[in-house]
């Protein structure tokens, strides 16, 4: 049997390792190369462990084994953090991570939500990952239903994924995300020609996705 819950910092490790073995298949990842079934992956682990720190993460165990099957890592997302890890990537020497981010980076901050909402936070479904041997049983839609509650008992008024996988935008759009902005991978060309983003269908656009859960004022 499946449970869902937050997760408590006495499994942030277990995550990290669900993390190495899982999501490297993430289309994005798989076509840049910046994480490897089972390796550690020292920046973008950094970048998990500071979103579980938030403490608005969700996780689906096995009730039995305490397995991780899946966790949905949502992190606060503040007016100005974009600009800031905008400035921050310039410091980073890996080019995968750089070229990850900086697209996320860039569409981010052209598409200014805050502006658009009249919002200074929002919360953010970043890390969507599901264990190979648990996929295509709904795990995912149950962990953005249970990320939805979290949302709305901390007061969140947007919710927001960088969908970077066709399965994720599957998911969104079942429980009402719109697109905010759609791009398609193969449009980004290095300067002699060959795609930067070479992904794999059916993943062949990134879509930043939202939902409302409470009205806005202002
Ligand atoms: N082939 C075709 N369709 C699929 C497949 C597949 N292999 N897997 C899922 N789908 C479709 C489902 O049919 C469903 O669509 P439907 O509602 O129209 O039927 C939708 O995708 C979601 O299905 P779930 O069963 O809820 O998804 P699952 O639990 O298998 O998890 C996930 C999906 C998280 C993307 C998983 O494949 C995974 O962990 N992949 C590797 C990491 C990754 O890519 N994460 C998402 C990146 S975006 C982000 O993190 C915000």
């Amino acid at each position: 049997m499946l449970q869902y819950g937050l997760i408590p910092p006495s499994r942030f490790e277990d995550v990290i390792g669900h993390l190495r073995v899982n999501f490297p298949d993430e289309p994005l990842n798989a076509a840049v190369g910046l994480c490897f079934h089972g390796k550690p992956c020292p920046l973008l682990e950094h970048h998990d462990w500071k979103t579980l720190e938030d403490g608005l993460s969700v996780m689906v165990t096995d009730k039995d084994t305490g397995k991780i099957a899946g966790v949905a890592l949502n992190g606060i997302s503040r007016l100005g953090d974009t600009e800031k890890a905008i400035e921050e990537l310039t410091a980073i020497e890996n080019l995968q991570y750089r070229r990850i981010f900086g697209l996320l980076n860039d569409v981010n901050k052209e598409l200014d939500l805050f502006s658009k909402y009249g919002i200074e936070k929002i919360f953010e479904i970043r890390i969507l990952s599901v264990d190979s041997g648990y996929r295509g049983k709904g795990i995912a839609k149950e962990l953005f239903i249970q990320s939805e509650i979290v949302a709305r008992d901390n007061g969140f008024k947007l919710m927001k994924t960088d969908a970077t996988s066709l399965f994720t935008q599957k998911v969104a759009e079942s429980q009402g995300f719109h697109v905010e902005k759609s791009v398609n991978y193969h449009d980004y060309k290095d300067e002699i020609g060959n795609k930067i983003y070479d992904t794999q269908p059916p993943h062949l656009h990134y879509k930043v996705m939202a939902k409302l859960v409470q009205p806005c004022h202002g």
